[in-house]
């Protein structure tokens, strides 16, 4: 079967690279296994259908077929293994600009998922492995409507806009964003947290973090240099290197 997403990769900045799955578990895991063997810097791999797909904090990723887009990055950086951690933000970033160009403006709840207004539209899950980074994206496209218990938290391009998008150029235009911003994890860090700043629905707002400490209350007055997250509690100032859950107060 010929995809939608075949002649697509031709529109990919270099070096990216696109492989197709009819199905795939989880597209993370699928290209850990090709990273395992060698595969190289700006393999883009897509599942057409993902059937075991993984978020974040061991959640489980639903990614309704025909509608969304399931996918992973494998990357080699040349920056230091210890700023990786930054492609988080890189990537939250190059998906709200992506989908940006088809209409919306989008939010950026801290560290990378992409809202539209105060719903979620697309997920990241950012994984080390052995030398590599890899890093899955889950984009609600087409969806044209969800099930009444996710339509207070969920939305998709589709909702937004009003009507369907082109998966792949939705792919494409995500693929050339993060060509632009995966580098900037070293030296033009700044520059990339300006465009996290500007989208960051948190900022300004009182939250309740979950953390292995357990819970902490407080404003968020936005994001350090590092790309922490800023949270004024009533003990003073926090850096937030990692939260397991943020909620809106
Ligand atoms: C989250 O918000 O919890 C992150 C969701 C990440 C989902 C994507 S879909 C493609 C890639 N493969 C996976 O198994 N997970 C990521």
């Amino acid at each position: 079967m010929t995809s939608e997403f075949a002649g697509i990769a031709a529109d990919f900045p270099d070096p990216f690279k696109l492989i197709i799955r009819e199905s795939a578990a989880s597209t993370n895991d699928e290209i850990r296994a090709l990273a395992d063997l060698g595969h190289s810097h700006g393999v883009v791999l897509i599942a057409l259908r993902q059937t075991a797909g993984r978020g974040r904090r061991g959640a489980t990723w639903f990614a309704s077929p025909g509608d969304s887009l399931a996918f992973s990055i494998l990357l080699r950086p040349d920056e230091p293994q210890a700023l990786w951690p930054r492609l988080a933000l890189a990537t939250g970033l190059a998906v709200a600009e992506a989908v940006e160009s088809f209409g919306p403006a989008a939010g950026i709840k801290w560290p990378n998922d992409v809202w539209f207004g105060n719903r979620k539209t697309a997920g990241i899950l950012v994984e080390a492995a052995n030398n590599c980074a890899i890093v899955g994206i889950g984009l609600n496209v087409n969806t044209p409507a969800f099930p009444p218990e996710l339509q207070p938290i969920a939305t998709s391009l589709h909702i937004e806009t009003g009507h369907p998008v082109s998966r792949a150029e939705v792919l494409a235009a995500i693929v050339t964003r993060c060509a632009i911003r995966f580098p900037q994890i070293g030296a033009d860090f700044n520059q990339m947290l300006d465009g996290v700043r500007q989208r960051c629905v948190l900022t300004g707002n009182h939250v309740t973090l979950k953390t292995i400490s357990g819970n902490l209350d407080g404003l968020v007055e936005g994001i350090a240099p590092g790309g922490e997250l800023l949270l004024r509690t009533r003990t003073g100032l926090k850096h937030i290197v990692h939260a397991d859950e943020i909620r809106l107060a």
